[in-house]
Parts: C-alpha cells; structure tokens; sequence
C-alpha cells in the first residue's frame, strides 16, 4: 500500500485542496514513487492522515480517473493505472532514485570544517615523493612500450609488474612453482573478486572475519550474501581459540585474516598464533585469506613470517597493495594464490573490468624497479614512527581515566575504547565541532558492538596535529561525560600492550 500520510498543502496558494492533493499524487506517479498497479489508500483512510475531508480525496481520486493515472475498481478501490499519463507534457519528469534504487548502506559522514582528519586511513600526500614519480611517469610515457601498455591486455595484469612481484615473492619465500598472481584494483578489488566467488551461488558456508573488522572488507562480504562469523581481535590479533570454537560451530569456507597491523585495531598476531591459525584452516579446510596490506609499514620490533610462508600446503591466499606504501590513487594491488583459484578469479575479474589499467602498473614497476619505492618506504617509515609516538603519548597524556589504546608497531590506524558508558558516536559529534574526526567503533562489525571504542588513523597528519586531534577528542569525550571541570584530575590512561 502506498504511503501518502506525506503530502503537504499550501493553503494560502488559492489552489483548491483537491488539486494540490491530485498533483502531488500525479508527481508520485511520474517520479516512480508510486508504481503501475499499486493501490491507493481508501479515501476515508487517506483524508484521517492528511486531515481533510473525504469529499477531496474522492474530487482528486475522481480527477486522476477521469485522465487516466488512477483506475477505480469498485469495491476493490483505486489503483496506478499509467506513468505515462502521469507526466507533464513534456513526458519528462525526474525519478525518484531513493525510492528506485535500494537503500544507501552507508550514509558518508561530515567533513564540514575538519581540520584533523583521524578517520581515514591514507598516506600523507605531503610525502608523495612526486618529482621522482613525474619523472618516472614521463618515462614510462615516452618508451617504446607505450603504445603496448595503452593497448588492452591481459585480466591477470601487466606481466611485466606480476613478473616482477612474483618473483620478488618467491625470492621471500611466499609463493610457491604452484603459485600465479593476479593484479587487482587495489585489495579491495581483491576481496570482492573473491567474495563474489566464493558466495555469489553458494552462500551455505559461512566466512569468518575478524572482528572489529575493517569496514570495507565487511561490507563486501554483507553484500556477497554470505552468513559471516565474528572472531574477536585482542592485543595479539585474531583470537585462536574464538577461531577454533567458531569453525567446529560453523564450518566456514573461508576466513579472512589481516595479521600485521590490522585495521582497525592496529595489533599484529603473534608468531605461535599465526602457527595455530595456519594449523586450524588446513585440518579444517577452511580456505585462509591473508589481508598484508599493512605489513610493509612496520616502524619497531621484528618482521613476523605472513600465513603463506608458514603454510606447508600453499593454500594460503595472499593479498597485497600499493596502496598504503606509495599511491592509493593509483589502485595497484595483487593476489597470489594457487594456480587454479587465480585463473578462476582471473576470469570472474574480466567479467567484472576486462583488466587493471596498465599505465599505472608499468609506472610503479619502474618506481620499484628504479629504488625509489624502497626509498620512499623507508622515508614512510621514519616519519610513520614519530606519527605513532605521537598518537600514543597523546593518548597517555589527554584520554580520561578508564579508556584504553591498543599500542601498535606500524601500520596506519590503533583504537581506543572510552570508558563506560561513553558512546563513540556521540563524542564523535562533539569531536567535530571541535574539527577532529575519527570512524565509531559501530562501523566495524555488522552487529551492535564496539561502542563504546573508536578508530584513529594517523598515517596522513604530522605528529602536532594527531596530538592535538587526539587532546580534542579527549576534550570531547569529556564534556559528554560531564567530566570536563575535572579534566586536571584524570589519571593517564591504561594502554593495551
Ligand atoms: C585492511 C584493508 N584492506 C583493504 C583495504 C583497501 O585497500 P586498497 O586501497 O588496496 O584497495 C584497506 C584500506 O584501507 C584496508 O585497510
């Protein structure tokens, strides 16, 4: 049944009240709001919405038959008999697409007046070392190779660059002869790829994702339609045990797993957890995904070994991007994985984009090719880790008395939990009129959850302004809990190891 309680009239416009009523019915029509055989509330019900007397709804339903829009059927009522009588005369009318299109999954946030942006995790654009890449660029441009990389090519990607990566890969000990790489749009490219293959007809067996989990990652699997299992992050990463107990539940076909830097609590897994997960998916044949999107990124302590190298069978799938170590702009990522299961996502990715553009691939090959991607990484790295010491004294030194942080060792982004009964999407509202932003903990898991935590992501600001975005945040927090006036009494903060 159609909703019409939202009509409005304009008394003082002297256009009778029947009228006003058939018009924004006719315009309902047009736009696509109410459809082609709907049926229209009975006239006494639609004049106890809107407040009217029945005789104008019957003059407007009356006047709509009468041009053909509506079709009465007695004792069954009124229906939407025709769009095309509904348009004006020109036949153009706009549609309606809220009413068209499904509903917005995600509305995007505020970014009036944000002057520290703690909510996205990207690069700083300060650093983009972009003489080098203007240089390289022309390079590329100018080659004898040009013309080729302008051409259409293959879905695997531009062989030079997956050349290049696999055999870097292999030289590190990750892929395998079994292996094949396949270039993607970025890993998020790469993990819809993959959930469309593995759920778009058989969503029986579920997936398992971390949880908090990174929110582009769970809205690729919401859609995919496949049933997803919660497994808790702590200090350490992915809980083993939470991972055991929900894979003897729930038998899942694949889990997906980010063990260094993982956004968005920034805990990377332990060596002796990496061993049990790897351990858990072989005896279970639980297909293992490894998001080492962040792992590059590490600023203190030892490099862990990924899933894949300590996997004996190979089956571990591996994404990896260009993204956070040098340009998201040019969405440059790659999968390796056996054989077979590349071709498949080969074929399933030509069906989606026929291929990755070339141009940028053949200019970060000459970028990585040229020492200058390790050059900027290890630039990256220097000023990553005085964007961490930054971000975590701030958190020790501003945060009200009760919350608590995850300390990580690189990557982009670390989390707080305020203390209870803070709300993170209402500190973050005040957080905002203060110009510092940062994503709720709500948006990382598809059930009610984390709220009370929240992501900062320090990769794109300098220390002074994370300190200073982290100080307002605690400032914000605290005039929600009505603390504010005792802020010189807070104790610092217990930090998660
Ligand atoms: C865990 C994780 N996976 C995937 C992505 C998407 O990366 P890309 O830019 O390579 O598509 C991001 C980006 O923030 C991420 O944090």
């Amino acid at each position: 049944m159609a909703d019409l309680s939202q009509i409005t009239f304009d008394t003082d416009s002297g256009v009778p009240l029947y009228r006003q009523l058939a018009d924004s019915i006719r315009t309902f029509i047009a736009r696509g709001t109410l459809q082609s055989g709907q049926r229209l509330p009975a006239t006494r019900e639609l004049a106890m919405q809107l407040g009217l007397n029945r005789a104008t709804v019957s003059a407007a339903y009356n006047m709509l038959e009468e041009s053909g829009v509506l079709q009465g059927h007695v004792g069954r009522g009124s229906f939407v008999a025709n769009r095309a009588a509904a348009l004006p005369e020109t036949g153009a009318a706009a549609m309606d697409w809220d009413s068209i299109l499904p509903p917005l999954e995600f509305a995007s946030g505020s970014s009036a007046n944000i002057e520290m942006n703690l909510a996205s995790s990207r690069p700083a654009a300060a650093n983009f070392p972009l003489a080098a890449f203007r240089r390289l660029t022309k390079e590329v441009i100018d080659s004898p190779e040009a013309e080729h990389i302008l051409q259409l090519g293959s879905p695997h990607g531009y062989t030079p660059l997956r050349r290049y990566l696999i055999d870097q890969a292999a030289t590190e000990g990750i892929a395998r002869p079994a292996d094949d790489l396949l270039m993607t749009n970025g890993c998020q490219q790469a993990l819809d790829l993959i959930a469309r293959l593995f759920f778009s007809s058989d969503s029986a067996r579920p997936v398992v994702l971390e949880s908090p989990v990174y929110h582009g990652l769970l809205r690729v699997f919401s859609r995919s339609g496949a049933s997803m299992i919660p497994v808790p992050v702590d200090q350490d990463g992915m809980d083993p045990d939470a991972l055991e107990a929900a894979i003897a539940r729930g038998n899942p076909r694949l889990a997906v797993v980010t063990p260094s830097f993982q956004n968005p609590m920034g805990t990377t897994l332990s060596l002796e957890r990496r061993k049990r997960i790897v351990d858990l998916a072989q005896r279970s044949g639980t297909v293992l995904i490894e998001n080492d999107i962040y792992s590059e990124l590490r600023y203190r302590g030892k490099a862990l070994p990924t899933l894949k190298e300590l996997d004996p069978t190979g089956n571990v799938i591996l994404l990896r991007s260009y993204s956070k170590v040098s340009f998201p702009g040019l969405r440059v990522g790659w999968v390796i994985g056996p054989r077979p299961f590349i071709a498949r996502l080969a074929e399933s990715k030509q069906i989606s984009d026929l291929h990755s553009d070339q141009l940028s691939q053949a200019v970060l090959l000459r970028f990585a090719q040229s020492g200058e991607l390790a050059r900027h990484l290890q630039q990256t790295r220097v000023t990553g880790l005085r964007r961490l010491e930054a971000a975590l004294s701030a958190c020790e030194k501003y945060l009200p008395k009760g919350s608590s942080f995850t300390r990580p060792d690189g990557g982009m982004c670390f989390w707080i939990d305020l203390p209870a009964p803070l709300n993170a999407e209402n500190v973050l509202a005040r957080a905002e009129k203060r110009g510092v932003s940062y994503l709720p903990g709500t948006l990382f898991s598809n059930r009610p959850a984390h709220r009370r935590g929240l992501r900062v992501s320090f990769g794109g600001l300098t220390p002074e302004q994370i300190t200073r975005g982290i100080k307002l945040i605690a400032e914000a927090a605290m005039e929600e809990s009505g603390m504010l006036n005792a802020s010189h009494r807070l104790e610092p903060a217990a930090a998660i190891v």
